[in-house]
């Protein structure tokens, strides 16, 4: 902990109004020995649920890839900081936050009332809604509408919480997934009527999945969410440093050339 206060008051006092001269991180492969060995240099421990395209999905060597790896890394070299990214799964990845396992959460997680109890959450990075995905001829137009459908959703989510609050706790008909490509399989093998969950990854299935015949509804009435990085509540060195380092990449046109690489111009 001492050293990444040092290594957050350094980037501090180096990092401090001076745009454009963030290039003091030395080379992956070299932190990594140099961590090895048993090197002075902290190695921040990232979880995710490498299961959310465009934001999150395991790359060809089966590490995670997405836009939220690309923020956190670049939030990481703001800082100075080394990070070392590890797919988790949804649930365990709130479990090893908790229990100090790993040090960073990023994975499309909405900052809301009932985590910030047990989290602690970085400024919002990201803006999202709820959609809801239907066959084309499907009638809805509001979230109402699923109420007597069989409805997928990825457990633990705040589209789950949504999902829930509709046709009431315990419904058979709602059925829980471990992720939200296990939902959307359901519905192309119409085991369930409708999924619910965040418009980024609903939209990219609906795109890039090369199923034709669905689409996605947006009920306005829905409040929207945001996404927040998620840490060991009260670490607050660490929270710091994530906050300064996001509001570096977003002031330095970092943010959005990651943002342009995954979602074009259009949606800013
Ligand atoms: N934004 C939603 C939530 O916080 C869903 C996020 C799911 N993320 C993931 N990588 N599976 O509940």
């Amino acid at each position: 902990a001492c050293i990444l206060m040092l290594v957050a008051v350094m980037a501090a006092a180096c990092g401090g109004g001076d745009k454009g001269s963030s290039q003091s991180t030395s080379g992956q492969a070299e932190a990594g020995k140099e961590a090895a060995a048993g090197g002075e240099k902290k190695v921040l421990k990232v979880g995710t649920d490498a299961a959310y395209p465009p934001f999150e999905k395991l790359g060809p060597d089966s590490k995670p890839v997405g836009f939220d790896m690309d923020i956190i890394k670049a939030v990481a070299e703001a800082n100075g900081w080394e990070v070392q990214i590890e797919h988790a799964g949804w649930d365990p990845l709130f479990e090893d936050i908790e229990q100090g396992k790993r040090d960073i959460a990023i994975s499309c997680i909405t900052i809301n009332e009932k985590r910030k109890k047990k989290y602690d959450f970085s400024d919002p990075y990201f803006d999202a809604y709820q959609l809801i995905m239907v066959p084309e001829s499907a009638n809805v137009t509001k979230v109402e509408d699923i109420k007597n459908m069989r409805v997928g959703v990825q457990s633990g989510t705040t589209g789950a919480a949504l999902a829930e609050k509709i046709l009431g706790k315990g419904n058979t008909r709602l059925k829980g997934l471990d992720d939200t490509p296990s939902a959307v399989e359901e519905l192309y093998a119409k085991r369930v009527d409708a999924v619910v969950g965040d418009n980024g990854v609903l939209t990219d299935f609906l795109k890039n999945s090369g199923k034709a015949g669905y689409k996605v509804v947006k009920d306005p009435n829905v409040v929207p969410e945001q996404y927040g990085i998620m840490v060991k509540k009260g670490n607050k060195e660490l929270l710091d440093g994530i906050n300064k380092g996001l509001k570096t990449i977003k002031e330095n046109g970092k943010y959005d050339e990651i943002f342009k690489q995954y979602f074009g111009e259009e949606k800013k």
